[in-house]
């Protein structure tokens, strides 16, 4: 399975990151030192997919600005000697090549992924959300990568949520062929803790083949018009096969603020020179 583009939808209205998101990307939050977006291409690149395609709208252009040159900038820091600056904003214009599709109403995510139609074309491809970050050595799309090429299906994410949390995601269930990867058998969205197959939650990583399109083209339209993934994902599963890959890794979803600020933690701590002085400005805090 030859897999070159990556899909990354971040075209939605981030209304739970409100007011902050009113005029900035929820992706283009910073985490520490650089925006949401920045880590989830990383981890893209990390799976040498460098043909990013984004679903954007008209109020997120400052997303591609980010993987684009600042000439302006450049040559301020390249006069001021500031050549490690200069090197870090050079290598982000640097990262990827950028595909930008527009979608023109914000119509759910499965409608975002039918954007990329013109783009993919006939090719399998991998689909990471704009907002959901994943770390770790060889974590998130890498490992659906490998197992979507090794047994030549789709593939989804998928981790372990609590049950108070199932009614949140997409969850399935199926048979485990090797550790760690299950051949779906049963994949239901949101439902109740009682009704749960399992407690493995999709989050956000994808690898799906182009007859996912056609899917969700014909798929119905849910609550306020919206064409969710989900069914489409259904379908895909049920005509021919899917994987279900449990994503090693910490994963922090950006839409939420508890994770978010702990995401700033988390890589602030990593931080040598910040570690000790942040540490010592929480304790009196955290009573
Ligand atoms: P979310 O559901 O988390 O994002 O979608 P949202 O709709 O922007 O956020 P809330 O729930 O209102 O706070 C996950 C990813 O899919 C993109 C979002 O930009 C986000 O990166 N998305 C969502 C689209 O590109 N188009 C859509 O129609 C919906």
């Amino acid at each position: 399975m030859k897999i070159s583009k990556v899909v990354i939808p971040v075209a939605g209205w981030g209304t739970r990151s409100l007011p902050a998101s009113k005029n900035i990307p929820k992706e283009m939050l910073p985490v520490f030192n650089k925006p949401v977006i920045q880590y989830v291409v990383e981890e893209a690149l990390h799976a040498g997919l460098k043909d990013v395609v984004f679903v954007t709208s008209k109020e997120k252009r400052v997303i591609e600005d980010h993987f684009d040159y600042n000439l302006q900038l450049e040559d301020t820091l390249a006069r001021a000697g500031k050549l490690n600056l200069l090197e870090q904003v050079q290598a982000v214009s640097e990262m990827i090549n950028i595909i930008s599709v527009r979608q023109k109403q914000q119509l759910g995510l499965g409608h975002a992924v039918l954007c990329a139609k013109p783009v993919c074309g006939n090719e399998p491809f991998g689909v990471i959300l704009g907002d959901d970050m994943i770390i770790g050595q060889d974590a998130g799309i890498v490992q659906l990568i490998e197992a979507a090429r090794k047994y030549n299906l789709p593939a989804v994410g998928v981790m372990e949520v609590p049950p108070e949390k199932v009614s949140r995601y997409g969850i399935v269930s199926g048979r485990e062929i090797a550790p760690g990867i299950l051949r779906i058998e049963n994949m239901v969205e949101k439902p109740r803790p009682e009704d749960a197959p399992s407690n493995l939650a999709i989050v956000g990583r994808y690898v799906l083949t182009p007859d996912i399109f056609w899917h969700i083209e014909n798929s119905e339209r849910g609550h306020g018009g919206e064409i969710q993934l989900t069914d489409a994902l259904q379908k895909l599963a049920a005509d021919g096969g899917m994987l279900a890959v449990k994503i090693k890794g910490l994963r922090f979803d950006a839409g939420d603020w508890a994770e978010y600020l702990t995401a700033n933690i988390y890589f602030a701590l990593q931080d040598e020179s910040l570690r000790d002085d942040l540490l010592e400005q929480l304790r009196p805090l955290v009573r």
